[in-house]
Order: structure tokens, then sequence, then C-alpha cells
């Protein structure tokens, strides 16, 4: 099968990591892809914000579990938090942004790295606190969160067989 049409049939979302932290080598080229996903109109509208400082990863995890009411960590141990972020001004910002994640998490597979979309960072950096954050990283703090794309390596049992697509998912008329 081509190379290209079995990283995106076989990626799979991982939720139990090793503490290994991903290969810098890896990571670089798993971030250029996502500077290269389409955006409307070239406004290339998203900032990707790698994260691996251990105490800014956890923050934002424990950040991320707060929206929940939960005090588990929503990024299943994963060392490297990618997250996506998109300017509200921009009318194709949230396509934009879910274009990068998508880039993202099939060039990791690409390159051997598990990854899995992580829910709720609109919520975690339209608080104060998050605003902060944004503004510690050079960043506008009226963007808005996208996703975290979780990076590492798979943990024995992080990764569950592909579920069956859903009859008529493809309408041909
Ligand atoms: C917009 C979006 C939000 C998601 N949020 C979460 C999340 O917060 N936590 C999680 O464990 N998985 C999350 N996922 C991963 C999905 O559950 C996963 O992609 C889906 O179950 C299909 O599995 P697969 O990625 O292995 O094909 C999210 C996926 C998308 C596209």
């Amino acid at each position: 099968m081509n190379e290209t049409l079995k990283t995106l049939k076989e990626r799979r979302s991982c939720r139990k990591y090793q503490a290994k932290q991903v290969d810098a080598a890896a990571l670089d080229l798993i971030l250029e892809a996502g500077t290269y996903a389409p955006t409307g109109m070239n406004r290339q509208a998203p900032v990707i914000v790698a994260v691996q400082d251990k105490q800014t990863r956890d923050k934002i995890a424990a950040m991320n579990a707060a929206v929940m009411g939960a005090d588990t960590d929503p990024f299943y141990g994963a060392p490297t938090v990618l997250v996506v972020l998109a300017d509200p001004a921009v009318r194709t910002y949230v396509y934009d942004g879910a274009l990068v994640m998508g880039n993202l998490m099939n060039a990791a597979h690409a390159v051997g790295v598990d990854s899995c979309y992580i829910f709720r960072a609109k919520e975690v950096f339209a608080t104060e606190e998050g605003k902060a954050m944004l503004r510690s990283w050079g960043i506008p703090d009226h963007y808005e969160g996208i996703g975290n794309c979780i990076l590492g390596y798979r943990d024995e049992g992080g990764v569950k067989p592909v579920a069956p697509r859903k009859e008529n998912y493809i309408v041909k008329v």
C-alpha cells in the first residue's frame, strides 16, 4: 500500500505512555509537518506550542483535568504536549487548527511516535492562568485553544485495535 495511505489508516490513539522523552529529531519532523497543514486563504492562523518541560506539562495537565472536575492525568503520562491554538480573528481558525492537529498525529505515526488528540484546550487557555501562559510564550492572549496533541512512546495496552468503520460512512451519489 502507498506509505501515506498506510500511515493515515494505521495511526491510532495511544492512552498509556512510557516516561521516555520524544526523540528531538522526530519532534522537529512532526512540528514541521504540522506547519504544512492547509489553512483558509493560507492565513496560517494556528500556532503550535511544543511543551516538554515537565513542570509546564504537568500544569497544563492539571488545568485540563480541572475542566473535567477530575484529578487524573488527561495526558496519560505522555511526556510531550503540542498545544495547538489559533487566532479567532480568522474565519477558518477552528478548521485550520484541526487540520494542524491531524497533520501532527499522522506525522507522529509516520516517524514511530504515538499520539492522541486531547480536548479542552479551549477552556484551559480561556482562563486567566491560561492567558498568562500564552503571554509568557509571546502569544496574544485572545488566541483560542484547539487541541492538545500528546506525544510519546506507547506502553503496554496503550493502543486499542481499530474500531470498525460505521456503515454508510461514505455516500456515493
Ligand atoms: C476533537 C477530538 C477530541 C478528542 N478528545 C480526546 C480526549 O480528550 N481524550 C481522549 O482520550 N481522546 C480524545 N480523542 C481521541 C478519540 O477518542 C479517538 O480519536 C477516537 O476514539 C478514534 O480512535 P483512533 O484515534 O485510535 O482512531 C479526541 C479526538 C478528537 C478528534
